[in-house]
């Protein structure tokens, strides 16, 4: 049995462009998703997988996500006084009790890679999960929690895939994968990943999403600081050196993943999450009469 998952990091640290002028204040990790930001849904996620210690790695001038994990005792006791219960109990989900939480600064955004590099002394020498909140899976059961079902088995580096249409691989981490389970809940061998490939140069259609189990051996290889594309230390890079040392599957998760990164990612996301919701009965037919007079 390889040894439990009980840590996660949460790489937040991203400058997220893609939506200025919306991020120029507020984190793109603080952007709602309905009515909870999409932080919220990556600690729940990982909360529901059975982790319990939580490591976020954001930046200077992201107080705003800080605050929003810890607790607001004056806001609380007001809703006390007021009767809230519901709110109190919304607010109390945001941390699940037994929770532990740490916080890392990653003092220049110098990628992904390098971000997760900055929890290894909170992490230390046992596998841990990597979330990116913006990603967001609809899934009966969290994406994680059925990550941590299949490395029982497969041990080593578990990631999240998904087939891409052929003409979007550039956009993606792409797997060069060996022996692969064709069908939802199926894992793939990796042979290689190849970061943003054109459509003609990629191996497959299979891309990573923003969800990792990782031994910690990733840390001796992000150590060298190598920069790739864009400049940036990319995490795949740390990855694909890890392959032939150690296994690296691709798992073919359960559910709906909505990049929240994007902005027709994080419009579908609310749409598809606000119709899943009873108290938002009414969405259904304005959504409908909108489209039918557009
Ligand atoms: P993105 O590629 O989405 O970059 O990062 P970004 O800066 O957040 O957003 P854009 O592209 O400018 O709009 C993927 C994930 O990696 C984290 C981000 O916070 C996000 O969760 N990240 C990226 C860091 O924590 N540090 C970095 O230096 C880069």
């Amino acid at each position: 049995m390889p040894k439990p998952i009980r840590k996660a990091v949460f790489p937040v640290a991203g400058l997220g462009t893609r939506f200025l002028p919306a991020t120029k204040a507020v984190p793109k990790e603080m952007l709602p998703v309905v009515d909870r930001p999409l932080i919220d849904y990556a600690v729940a996620e990982a909360a529901a997988a059975g982790v319990t210690h939580m490591i976020f790695v954001t930046a200077k001038g992201k107080s705003a996500l800080q605050n929003h994990l810890d607790r607001h005792v004056e806001l609380e006791a007001v809703l006390r006084t007021k009767g809230k219960t519901a709110e109190l109990e919304r607010l109390a989900a945001v941390v699940p009790d037994g929770v532990r939480c740490s916080v890392e600064i990653q003092t220049a955004p110098l990628g992904l890679g390098h971000a997760v590099w900055c929890a290894r002394r909170i992490v230390g020498d046992e596998p841990f999960a990597v979330i990116l909140p913006d990603d967001v899976v609809m899934a009966g059961t969290g994406c994680l929690a059925q990550m941590i079902a299949r490395y029982g088995a497969t041990g080593g580096n578990l990631l999240a895939v998904q087939d891409v249409p052929p003409e979007r691989t550039d956009r993606y981490g792409i797997l060069d994968v060996g022996n692969d389970e064709d069908w939802p809940g199926g894992v793939a061998e990796v042979r290689g990943l190849v970061e943003k490939p054109a459509p003609a140069d990629a191996p497959s259609t299979l891309s990573i999403i923003g969800r990792y189990i990782l031994q910690p051996e990733i840390f001796s290889v992000l150590e060298n600081g190598e920069r790739g594309a864009g400049g940036e230390i990319q995490l795949t890079d740390a990855i694909a050196a890890l392959i032939g040392r150690q296994p690296v599957h691709g798992y073919r998760f359960e559910g709906v993943r909505f990049d929240c990164g994007d902005r027709q990612g994080w419009l579908s996301a609310n749409v598809a999450f606000a119709l899943q919701r009873p108290d938002l009965e009414g969405i259904r037919d304005k959504l409908r009469r909108l489209i039918e007079s557009d």
